[in-house]
């Protein structure tokens, strides 16, 4: 058996090359399931292997390819191919999949070479078959314009010393209509397929999109067109499976190619009615030795036949598809730069630029379509809309969904503030006036759906998320009004509904959230589980369940939500406001003193739910505002007492953990139990993060996590423990396999969230442990076996899955500048606070970040020469445009520029230079 058939060598088997985010993968063809994103901003959605397999669509209705998870990667038949006949020898398939060569690289590892070279936001194989006297290049992109369409360039050469004669014939599969075909109808629904030989390839227009809830006319085009370097167009086509692949053929060894057949002439019966295949044959011919031979293929889908056909003109040449190509890059390139950071671990930078990229991967792919994400059908959920929304703050991509128009070339950049509010507001516009909101979020803005395939359910973490962004928001922009601005609110469809009500300010819609869960209480005072909270996988607990984690980011957030009041009194002046009348059910009248027995506050909620079932009056009542911060003061303090007091577990063995959880069955989840000891880390980071931990609790339970849930040989930390086989009744979670997902896997998001609350709790050792663990595990790429970015897990084996779209990407760069750089607004005032560790800096004691704040490109230098460890240094001075910055007498490791002093700076890019020693 030949060595490293199943496993890549132990060394990297990708690097980067240069200066940005390009790396290149050698033999990357030898790792299961690993997939690439390709797109652009208005949705043409890509994921392409190193054996040319993935699919191209624009949505669940609408796949030019055959729909893929990623277990279907290891197949051929639905992925893109091109075929070389080979005069004299065998056919060979530039995606690596024929037979013969296939067989070969598994007998000599050499005989075939395979590398992927990639970058933001493009992919280029380089297949190599010495015996053949071939090697071909595959450039496949998504051009950043607003064409549905997949770019793919192939370049040919005879690395022989002999002529080559080859017939080469592109074969993409066309499915060509909904993803729910592939199990719902996929013979009737080939019957609609129109198949078109268009001089240039192949054209599908399905008569109907089939839907047998109400079947539509279809008008979208699926194409696939060629043309040669000259502009030549291919001599024909075999546009139908039957005529490609023949009787009994397979898309391994298509007769078309391996009998080296002519184009068929297809009758109307032969044509119509069947399954497509964008085969595109071109013209047999000679390649000298070194000599190239290149072939421009477009696969897309168009709203008609004459946007298609114009792709030729734009794209139909190799200088045209450089050209392309050229402004993808420059595309991208921009959006990445407007962050970038130089620590003293440039591989680590450049990792940082992909983990960039994700958050705007998810805004653009949802949480759907790429092949690890087999569920959902676009749009993203509501706590990963706001979690997500934290990340475009930050990088200045602030557009609400759908994706904005497309910013011309080199035009200076987004800035981040610049119509977040817009967005935010429109989001606000989920949430109901009973507290819980509409769970998906469609394409459109204002589009809510109460929830995916109408299963109603609460989720009890999503009043939490709105305000941790909002209050970003302020702190970056200094908008207090945001509060007072009024929004609509969701009301179900079939609910009747008060015109009058129709609206009310943020700030109401916030209290809405936060006092209808303060009076959700479970029997042990926690805040009921409902059907899950941040953790999807705990749905099967909504009798008695109740998260003590989210307990505590409710208590954090109704304390933070005073402290903004405060500031609103403070800085606008500003002494009382309206409320609906209804929502005083859910204040105090007689003073601060707050119901604590459950059954009282579950029948207060009941009271108030019943009143505004359907809809409301429209009265409003004015609330003081030292009345209501007293009211959100003491019922965040009730909350952080529980968990704080009363949700603390000592365990015989001296360590010390917070009890996250309790099952269905009303009992406590955490704990040791017949000596297994129960743990989770989303029971310990949200009593840390939301400041309700004592500091004496941060530590213990750090050290528990340390104990229990960090993995001694993969360094990181895991989910929860492994709670056996009679499993607590929580939810499906405990269901998969230990290690996997939601049970027990190195989760990204919950691990930076850890990392992020143990920096803002000020344990910089700790938090810099925690963060290096994750990036440290995406950076074993023999185990990770993923391409640069952050998974959104990684699981026993410590291998990466779910790669790009995830919550954790926004997280990671949320952490990475607003902690450990400490780059943030303080009521629109920049704080410079960093939490930094020796490792962090260059040789030369510097560490440089680039960052957009109040309209300004921030070049901010951390200059560290005794590369002193956080809490061993202080700031010595600061240099703002090269002239030094008043600081306060006594020394200190944050300084704050006001907003007013950046705004009137002249330059657009401001230079900061904070000494450290
Ligand atoms: C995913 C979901 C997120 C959820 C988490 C845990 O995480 O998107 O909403 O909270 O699973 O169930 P992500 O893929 O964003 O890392």
């Amino acid at each position: 058996m030949p060595k490293r058939i199943n496993k890549p060598s132990k060394e990297s088997w990708w690097r980067f090359t240069g200066e940005d985010e390009v790396f290149v993968a050698r033999d990357p063809d030898r790792i299961s399931r690993l997939y690439f994103p390709l797109c652009n901003e208005v949705g043409l959605l890509s994921s392409i292997t190193p054996r040319l397999n993935g699919d191209i669509k624009t949505d669940q209705n609408h796949f030019l390819t055959l729909p893929v998870s990623a277990e279907d990667l290891h197949n051929t038949r639905s992925g893109r191919n091109f075929w070389i006949y080979i005069e004299g020898k065998e056919p060979w398939s530039a995606a690596g999949s024929s037979g013969t060569a296939l067989l070969e690289r598994y007998r000599s590892p050499r005989a075939e070479t395979c590398r992927v070279e990639a970058g933001a936001l493009w992919h280029r194989i380089t297949r190599e078959n010495r015996r053949l006297g071939l090697r071909v290049e595959l450039t496949n992109f998504v051009p950043a314009t607003d064409d549905w369409v997949e770019i793919m360039q192939v370049r040919l050469t005879n690395i022989s010393r002999r002529p080559i004669t080859i017939t080469p014939t592109a074969a993409i599969p066309m499915f060509g209509r909904s993803a729910d075909n592939l199990r719902d109808h996929r013979h009737v629904t080939s019957l609609l397929h129109r198949i078109t030989r268009h001089t240039y390839g192949v054209l599908v227009t399905p008569t109907m999109s089939f839907d047998e809830r109400g079947h539509k006319v279809n008008t979208t085009v699926y194409a696939v067109l060629g043309c040669e370097e000259n502009g030549d167009a291919p001599v024909g086509s075999f546009p139908t499976v039957a005529s490609f692949i023949g009787e009994g053929g397979t898309f391994d060894s298509p007769q078309a190619v391996f009998e080296d057949r002519d184009v068929p002439d297809l009758s109307e019966t032969e044509l119509q009615g069947r399954e497509a295949v964008g085969a595109l044959r071109f013209r047999r011919r000679k390649i000298l030795p070194g000599k190239t031979a290149s072939y421009s293929l477009l696969l897309g889908i168009a709203p008609d036949r004459k946007t298609a056909a114009g792709w030729l003109r734009t794209y139909g040449s190799p200088e045209k598809v450089d050209s392309a190509l050229t402004d993808n890059k420059t595309y991208w390139k921009e959006r990445l730069d407007c962050i970038q950071v130089r620590t003293g671990d440039k591989d680590f930078d450049r990792w940082l630029r992909w983990v960039r990229l994700q958050p705007l991967l998810r805004k653009i792919f949802g949480n759907s379509f790429l092949p690890d994400f087999d569920y959902g059908r676009g749009g993203r959920g509501w706590r990963d809309l706001w979690q997500d929304g934290l990340a475009l703050l930050l990088l200045g991509e602030n557009e609400p969904s759908p994706p904005a128009p497309l910013p011309t070339q080199g035009e200076g950049g987004r800035r981040p503030g610049e119509g977040v509010s817009a967005l935010l507001l429109n989001n606000f516009a989920g949430v109901r006036m009973n507290g819980t909101n509409a769970t998906i979020i469609g394409s459109a803005p204002g589009e809510f759906i109460a929830d995916r395939n109408n299963i109603s359910r609460t989720w009890m973490d999503h009043g939490v998320w709105p305000w941790i962004t909002t209050e970003f928001y302020i702190h970056q922009t200094g908008d207090l009004d945001i509060l007072l601005k009024e929004v609509p609110y969701f009301w179900d469809q079939d609910k009747a509904k008060s015109p009058l009500a129709e609206k009310g300010t943020v700030l109401e819609h916030l209290l809405v959230q936060h006092l209808a869960a303060y009076f959700n209480a479970g029997d042990h005072g926690n805040l009921r589980l409902e059907d899950a909270d941040w953790n999807d996988g705990l749905d099967m607990a909504h009798d008695h369940g109740e998260s003590v984690a989210f307990t505590a980011v409710f208590a954090g957030n109704l304390l933070r939500l005073a402290g903004a009041l405060d500031q609103m009194v403070a800085r606008r002046g500003v002494k009382e406001i309206p409320l609906a009348g209804e929502v005083e059910i859910l204040l105090e009248q007689r003073g601060p003193t707050v119901e604590l027995s459950p059954e009282a506050r579950r029948k207060r909620l009941k009271t108030y739910h019943d009143r505004t079932r359907e809809g409301v009056t429209g009265g409003k009542v004015i609330v003081t505002l030292r009345t209501l911060i007293e009211d959100l003061r003491t019922k965040g303090n009730v909350l952080a007492a529980q968990v704080r007091d009363r949700e603390w577990l000592s365990a015989a063995s001296g360590q010390a953990w917070f009890n996250g959880y309790y099952d269905n069955n009303s009992n406590r989840v955490e704990g040791v139990f017949d000596g297994d000891v129960r743990m989770t880390l989303t029971g310990q980071v949200f009593p840390i993060m939301s400041g309700v931990a004592t500091d004496d609790q941060v530590r213990l339970a750090f050290l528990a996590a340390k104990r229990f849930l960090q993995d001694k040989k993969l360094g990181g930390f895991r989910l929860n423990t492994d709670f056996g086989d009679t499993p607590p009744p929580l939810g499906r979670a405990f269901a998969f396999a230990y290690g996997e997902k939601e049970n027990g896997a190195f989760f990204s998001h919950m691990v930076v969230m850890f990392a992020n609350a143990l920096y803002q709790r000020g344990f910089v050792k700790e938090g810099f442990e925690v963060f290096s663990s994750l990036y440290r595990m995406c950076r074993q790429t023999d185990v990770a076996m993923i391409y640069p970015g952050v998974p959104e897990y990684f699981n026993g084996e410590g291998r990466g899955l779910y790669h790009y779209l995830t919550g954790s990407a926004s997280w990671l760069m949320l952490t990475l500048v607003t902690q450990i750089l400490g780059i943030r607004g303080v009521w629109g005032d920049l704080l410079l606070a960093p939490k930094l560790m020796p490792e962090q800096f260059g040789t030369n004691g510097q560490l440089e970040a680039e960052v957009g704040f109040a309209g300004k490109q921030l070049k901010i230098t951390y200059v560290n020469r005794g590369k002193k460890p956080f809490g061993q240094y202080h700031i010595e001075s600061v240099l703002l445009q090269g002239n030094s910055f008043a600081l306060p007498a006594d020394p200190t490791v944050q300084v704050v520029i006001p907003r007013t002093t950046l705004a009137a700076l002249p330059d657009n890019t401001v230079h900061i230079t904070v000494a450290l020693s």
